[in-house]
């Protein structure tokens, strides 16, 4: 074999029975996990009743964006409107070379966090579509240790500005896989409706999959998420379309949520919450008490839907913090849900490995025979345990080569007390 993970604790989702295993792993594939493995390979791992999981896998982020906080200014007043308005100023004087420079920056970032699948919205209101090409280019130059999934998206209204339909179309034929869209910000609620009438039927019509920006509004009334629920369900696209944000939940009437989060089930339609950004972004209308603005998490997890975290933003007009670590994410978005309860932490990393996953339609993703070599050897017995202490990925494997590695951050655990430096350079295969 090339190599074996000895000792390893697997996530709830992925185990098959209680005690550690070893995990072997060949010509990229894992080909056996059972608790003691006799065979020898290449190179061994002792994880020592660590936990491994397969990779942190990010549902939703801006790759186009990332990276260029501060230019050509901050936004001052940290809105969603102002970060959208400061987009607009940046995106005239993009480079192909400073989008693929910047992307695959963050690229390393996120292989050293253990982070191996994103799906990226692309903005395709730029004309050159300049974002789509440099992030296609990126797309190929990571392909042998990270999965990039696009999706065209409309910044500026598909509606609202002049040929973004005609552009989001080019940008599929060049190879973005996904259909985005994003309409609370069309002009009315009504052009809002026929947006998601208009991509979901082209989605239909393509065979591809669904992920609009959807309801990222504190209104209540902001109901999209019901228009593109009933087109999922009448064009039988059930299981391929995501809402992203759904913040406007938070606000709806507790009466139309119960009526509403059954017709998602009906429609196979997950949800994407971004609990960084939600958290910071909305709410902002308000004095005091003021809204959280995320989605309602657990009651849709509850009622059976599919739910994952993404990061959306790192570093870019809307956040300026980040790192690339879903840790961090799953951390805030357990806060923010108040989902403090053991099963519900747990749920929290399902959010950002198994259940984004699934949501990507990610092939050959977990801990079992036949599965994809990727994983992440964590500084943490358990997924609770990941979470608190945003743990140290001691390596990160790839296609079944170690593609980082970490040291253990003792001072975090207090255990020795003594801080040591962490080393994120990843060995780029
Ligand atoms: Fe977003």
């Amino acid at each position: 074999m090339d190599l074996i993970i000895r000792g390893a604790v697997l996530p709830r989702s992925a185990a098959r029975g209680d005690g550690p295993v070893d995990i072997g792993i060949d010509a990229a594939r894992i080909v056996a996990v059972e608790p003691h493995l006799a065979a020898q390979a290449r190179e061994e791992i002792n994880a020592d009743g660590l936990l491994v999981a397969p990779p942190f896998v990010d549902a939703h982020f801006h790759m186009d964006a990332t990276l260029s906080y501060g230019l050509p200014r901050v936004n001052a007043s940290g809105t969603l409107l102002e970060g959208i308005a400061l987009w607009g100023e940046l995106k005239p004087h993009l480079t192909q070379e400073a989008l693929v420079e910047r992307a695959l920056q963050y690229c390393d970032w996120a292989v050293a966090r253990g982070l191996l699948a994103i799906r990226a919205h692309v903005d395709v209101c730029d004309e050159r579509l300049l974002a789509v090409e440099a992030l296609l280019e990126v797309r190929r130059r990571v392909a042998s240790y990270m999965d990039v999934q696009l999706v065209a998206f409309p910044q500026d209204g598909l509606l609202r500005r002049a040929r973004a339909f005609d552009n989001l179309k080019r940008a599929i034929e060049l190879g973005v896989d996904v259909v985005g869209g994003i309409p609370h910000f069309e002009r009315t609620m009504a052009d809002g409706a026929e947006s998601v009438r208009l991509l979901c039927e082209f989605a239909a019509q393509k065979g591809l999959r669904v992920d609009m920006h959807c309801d990222e509004s504190d209104d209540p009334l902001s109901r999209h998420i019901e228009t593109l629920a009933a087109h999922t369900h009448r064009l039988g696209l059930h299981g391929r379309v995501a809402g992203s944000h759904l913040t406007s939940m938070h606000s709806m009437d507790n009466y139309y949520v119960s009526k509403l989060l059954p017709l998602m089930l009906e429609a196979g339609v997950a949800a994407i919450a971004n609990p960084l950004i939600n958290i910071t972004l909305q709410g902002r209308s308000d004095t005091y008490p003021k809204r959280r603005g995320m989605t309602r998490v657990p009651e849709m997890l509850a009622a059976g839907i599919d739910v994952a975290f993404g990061h959306d933003c790192v570093m870019d007009p809307w956040y300026s913090l980040g790192s690339g670590d879903m840790l961090e994410v799953a951390h805030m978005g357990l806060h923010v849900a108040q989902m403090t309860g053991v099963d519900a932490m747990r749920a929290c990393f399902d959010a950002v490995t198994f259940n984004a996953a699934r949501i990507l339609g990610l092939e050959g993703y977990g801990i079992a025979p036949g599965c994809a070599a990727n994983c992440v050897v964590l500084d943490a017995r358990d997924e609770v345990e990941a979470i608190r202490l945003r743990a140290a990925r001691l390596a990160v494997v790839s296609r079944g080569k170690v593609v980082s590695r970490s040291p253990a951050v003792r001072a975090a655990l207090a255990l020795d007390g003594r801080p040591q430096q962490v080393d994120f350079k990843l060995h780029r295969t």
